[in-house]
């Protein structure tokens, strides 16, 4: 069983569902992605540096036995990476390489004595983003794509920018659907991933009504109705699992439900948020203006180094 793909605009096809591993131990990331891809027909993991168990991906796809060029591996550009995009390509292996926040910073998790983290202002991410499409021009990595990206981030990189990002990775699940931002998406070209796509830890969104109404409905899980509002959307779903049964549910649950949803079920996902339940899960302690809707940054603050 494998997931159907998206062509990206520079041709390239992704698989609709990848395997999220951020939070996934060391030890057990190596058994989710060898039963991810060996018993689950998964192709396609969504790393990053910053989740400190690249190494071991790598581990569970030599596992698995499945060659590593017939996986759609996504690897992230961190913060503190900013002005050395080539030497951070270097170390990964990844088909697809994302900046992962709009925002460069200091040391990997950096806090300032007031708790906010310490960013540097003066950087400007079409420097970044030029960086980028060298490597892609070298030959160091085939897509190039941004994370976490509001519409007034990408006008920062697309005046100047000779490719055009693949994918934009964002926080998205029925409580932070982000409307306006997928139809921006849509008339430039880049295809949405959406993080978090189960709400992430403990979330609420597999205890909501409507999505437990849904899912009793069609007989599915409501994993599965998550999954599939997210695939009817053409946006590639990324959930996270170091649980096999979940592992296998999340892929064969979503290709289970496709086509199952209704207009009616598609539309009261759609206006959850706007019932009331907007809500975002990630929500690191910026103190910039990301420039998203629903997001109160913590105010600038100077730094106290
Ligand atoms: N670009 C970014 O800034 C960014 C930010 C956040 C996340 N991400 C990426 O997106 C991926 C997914 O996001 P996420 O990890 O925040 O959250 P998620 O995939 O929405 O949720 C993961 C949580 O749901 C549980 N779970 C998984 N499948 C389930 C199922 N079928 N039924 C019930 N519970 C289930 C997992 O538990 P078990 O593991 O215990 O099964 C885990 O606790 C990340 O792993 C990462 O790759 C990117």
């Amino acid at each position: 069983m494998s997931a159907p793909t998206i062509k990206l605009n520079n041709g390239e096809e992704i698989p609709v569902i990848g395997l999220g591993t951020w939070q996934s131990s060391p030890e057990q990331v190596v058994a989710a992605v060898a039963y991810a891809v060996k018993e689950a027909g998964y192709r396609h993991i969504d790393c990053a540096w910053g989740y400190n168990n690249e190494k071991e991906v790598g581990e569970g796809i030599k596992q698995s036995g499945v060659s590593r060029k017939d996986i759609f591996l996504t690897s992230k550009l961190w913060g503190t990476r900013h002005s050395e995009v080539e030497k951070a390509l270097d170390e990964p292996w990844p088909i697809l390489e994302l900046i992962t926040w709009t925002v460069r910073n200091h040391p990997a998790f950096p806090t300032l004595p007031n708790g906010l983290r310490d960013v540097d202002h003066s950087w400007k991410l079409s420097d970044t983003w030029s960086q980028m499409e060298a490597m892609v021009k070298k030959g160091k990595v085939k897509s190039i794509g941004i994370s976490n990206f509001s519409v007034k981030k990408m006008e920062e990189i697309l005046p100047t920018a000779t490719i055009i990002p693949a994918v934009n990775q964002l926080e998205l699940h029925p409580y932070n659907p982000q409307h306006e931002l997928l139809a921006y998406l849509r008339s430039k070209g880049i295809v949405a991933q959406a993080y978090s796509p189960l709400g992430s830890t403990n979330s609420p969104l597999l205890k909501d009504e409507v999505v437990l109404n849904i899912a009793q409905k069609h007989s599915l899980q409501p994993s599965d109705v998550l999954l599939e509002w997210l695939v009817a959307h053409d946006v590639v779903a990324l959930p996270k699992s170091v649980t096999p049964s979940r592992i296998a549910s999340n892929l064969a649950g979503t290709l289970t439900a496709v086509g199952k949803l209704d207009k009616e079920d598609i539309a009261e996902l759609d206006g959850l948020a706007a019932s009331g339940k907007q809500k975002r899960f990630i929500m690191p302690p910026w103190p910039v203006d990301l420039g998203f809707d629903n997001w109160t940054a913590p105010m600038p603050q100077p730094s106290t180094k």
